[in-house]
């Protein structure tokens, strides 16, 4: 067999491997969360809201999840304040339960809804408290109410992205009809406020849709949510859901180069 041949197929054969790895690194939150069904009302109001291609695009990036039993009442609001709401669950910033134990008490960090250019305020920034061995989550907004909290990896790929498990949704002032108060003056302080509108959609938000699972009321409050004062507390569930997001694609890499072995092995018996 020709050596010019042997070194196409070699070429075919790496252009292959190298579209295949592109595919298997790009980050996909529906897909991520797809393969976990415990997170699929928060999938699929992602989905409605329009917000997939800016949370792919987006490196590198937080994503705080809410898991489906305490989805309920976010799920209900109209689909404007889900919206906002979930950009504000969207940090620009890698964060996973190491850097968050590490991170200073009342560290600030900036959503995707600071980046649309419509939030009032503190509304675009999230503030991380420590309390009592939890990591807590709340609006930087003045008036937000403390009251989430951080529960467990869901998976991560450092530095790139990663996706906490947190215990309700992160309510923003302002947003949801709630009176938005101006924060003490400050160097720097934001100008006078504006009403608070919907941000320019760039993909238009569709109408709630009224569905089953996500209207579901919310049940008890989350007192059985795992505590998470260190990184190795991380709930046994989410780290088998981190196992099964790693097998899935080492399995989706190994069934890809197991179809080239044979698509070389063709060539070669072909001369
Ligand atoms: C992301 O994953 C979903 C579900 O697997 C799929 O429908 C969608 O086409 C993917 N998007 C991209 C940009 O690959
Ligand atoms: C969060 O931490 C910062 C810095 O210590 C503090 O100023 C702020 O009052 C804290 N907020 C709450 C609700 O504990
Ligand atoms: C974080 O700040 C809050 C409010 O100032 C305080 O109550 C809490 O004890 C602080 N936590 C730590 C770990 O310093
Ligand atoms: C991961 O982040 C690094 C630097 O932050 C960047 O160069 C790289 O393209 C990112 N990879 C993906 C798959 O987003
Ligand atoms: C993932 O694969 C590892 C070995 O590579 C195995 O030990 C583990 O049990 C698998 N997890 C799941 C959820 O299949």
């Amino acid at each position: 067999m020709g050596a010019s041949k042997i070194s196409t197929s070699l070429i075919f054969l790496s252009c292959l491997l190298l579209a295949s790895s592109v595919t298997t690194a790009a980050f996909n939150i529906t897909a991520i969360l797809g393969d976990i069904p415990s997170f699929s009302n928060f999938n699929d109001l992602l989905s409605k809201a329009g917000l997939v291609k800016a949370i792919n695009s987006q490196s590198p990036v937080t994503i705080l999840a809410i898991p489906n039993e305490h989805i309920g009442d976010l799920a209900g609001k109209p689909a404007d304040v889900i919206k906002i709401t979930l950009m504000t669950h969207v940090v620009l910033d890698y964060y996973d339960l190491l850097k968050l134990a590490n991170a200073k008490n009342g560290t600030r960090m900036t959503t995707l809804f600071q980046k649309t250019g419509v939030a009032t305020y503190d509304q675009g920034f999230l503030i991380l408290n420590r309390s009592h061995g939890q990591l807590i989550f709340s609006s930087a907004a003045k008036g937000a109410p403390h009251n989430v909290q951080v529960v467990a990896t869901v998976t991560q790929h450092p530095f790139n992205y990663s996706i906490i498990s947190v215990s309700s949704a992160i309510m923003t002032p302002g947003v949801d009809g709630t009176s938005l108060q101006e924060p003490p003056k400050a160097a720097g302080a934001p100008a006078p406020a504006k009403k608070v509108s919907p941000p320019p959609a760039s993909e238009a938000p569709e109408a709630p849709t009224p569905s089953d699972d996500a209207t579901a009321p919310s049940p008890d409050a989350p007192s059985d949510a795992p505590k998470s004062d260190a990184p190795a507390s991380q709930a046994p569930a989410a780290d088998a859901d981190d196992d099964k997001n790693k097998n899935a694609s080492f399995k989706h890499l190994a069934s890809s180069t197991l179809g080239l072995v044979a698509v070389l092995a063709s060539f070669l018996a072909a001369y």
